[in-house]
């Protein structure tokens, strides 16, 4: 079967967050993490029948969803689960701020690692805790955690380390010995981890693998919340639907407690989307990553010949990190927004200085977009552009 990954869907007119940013101004949008793809035909079909039906009563989480995401967990990272360690969620991000509600009590510290997807940064305070930021150490290579600093963070009232792990947006998979090292730390220091693990079926790299967390052993499993959604692997953010895998009985109750009277159910749609994906769903992903491969090679290559402008690889996410400080420019977003081209702004993520691309769209427009860019640095340096 062949997809169709080389055009862009005219998304203007459609209420598109990502889009609708610059309606009206010719700025291509690689921002906010969603692709201009279509969803695999499997789930298209799967929202017709369930529209057709017509009765859009409230609902429950179909059985054979939960099957589904059980064989999915099983054949893809080998991870046995029990049915009634899922919890449903409209949302990751609702999922953060429930970890932090549900973990410790107001005026607890929750760690993190910087920089990271913005809502690791502003959850904390949503319920009184108290947001401590590791920034992550970095060489040439790749980003990482920096033990040493997360050692000397921990403290009396350090109660949950949140971890993105594959990780937005510096792309890395983290290996096993880091995974574990992680875990023999929370255990040392009696912390639970929520492990937002939304990006795990977006690793690029053939040699290299994600492991949940939960799976490292017994000590991870109890004291892991994992949070994972179909809405990146398919390109379905706008359905709202994703899970929390939480085998503590205790840390369960406590999780759903926090979630009492304020987080809605799933909607139907989002559950039928959902179950067709993970059932139906993989050789379009294959595809996928086919193309998302290509695309982070052009970036690289593309970056790597912007002057002032360092990346990294990215194992995983169709999100590139960009350090343009060498630039010397002081808010590069603004400069590539000039410029025609919409990026993400570091200082969101927690380092003003770098910017996130989003290479989630078709090729020819994420050539378009990286030429523009090289012309906006190039006339600011004055120097001919490529
Ligand atoms: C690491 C991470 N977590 C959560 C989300 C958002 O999840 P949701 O749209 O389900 O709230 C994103 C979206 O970019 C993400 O990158």
């Amino acid at each position: 079967m062949t997809f169709d990954f080389a055009t862009t869907p005219d998304r203007r007119h459609t209420a598109s967050l990502k889009w609708d940013k610059y309606a009206g101004r010719d700025i291509i949008p690689l921002w906010v993490a969603d692709m201009d793809f279509t969803s695999p035909e499997a789930v298209q079909k799967a929202l017709h029948v369930r529209v057709d039906h017509g009765v859009m009563g409230y609902t429950l989480p179909p059985d054979s969803l939960v099957e589904a995401v059980q064989a999915y967990l099983q054949r893809h990272f080998a991870w046995t689960i029990e049915p009634e360690w899922l919890v449903w969620l409209p949302g990751l991000v609702t999922g953060l701020n429930v970890a932090c509600r549900a973990v410790g009590s107001p005026g607890d510290d929750v760690i993190t690692a910087t920089p990271v997807y913005p809502p690791f940064l502003t959850a904390p305070s949503h319920s009184g805790r108290r947001l401590v930021r590791v920034p992550m150490a970095v060489d040439r290579d790749r980003w990482q955690w920096d033990l040493d600093r997360l050692e000397a963070a921990a403290g009396p009232r350090t109660r949950l380390l949140m971890l993105c792990s594959p990780h937005n947006p510096v792309g890395r998979v983290f290996s096993r010995e880091e995974l574990e090292e992680l875990v023999d730390w929370s255990v040392r220091h009696d912390v639970i981890i929520c492990s937002d693990e939304i990006h795990c079926d977006l690793v690029l790299d053939p040699d290299r693998r994600h492991i949940p967390t939960a799976t490292l052993g017994p000590a991870a499993r109890d004291r892991t919340i994992t949070l994972m959604a179909p809405s990146k692997t398919f390109n379905l953010p706008g359905l709202g639907c994703a899970f929390a895998v939480i085998a503590p009985p205790e840390l369960r109750r406590r999780f759903r407690q926090s979630m009492a009277g304020i987080v809605p159910g799933v909607n139907l749609l989002g559950f039928a989307a959902s179950e067709a994906a993970y059932r139906h769903g993989w050789d379009w992903h294959a595809a996928l990553l086919d193309v998302l491969r290509g695309n982070r090679d052009r970036v690289q290559t593309a970056v790597d010949a912007m002057p002032g402008l360092t990346t990294w690889p990215v194992e995983a996410t169709y999100l590139a990190w960009i350090d343009a400080r060498a630039a010397g420019i002081e808010n590069p977003a603004v400069v590539f927004e000039e410029g025609g081209v919409g990026l993400s702004y570091g200082m969101d993520f927690g380092l003003p200085g770098f910017v996130r691309l989003n290479f989630g769209c078709a090729p020819a427009l994420l050539e378009k977009a990286l030429g523009r860019m090289s012309t906006a640095l190039g006339k600011r340096s004055g120097a001919p552009t490529a």
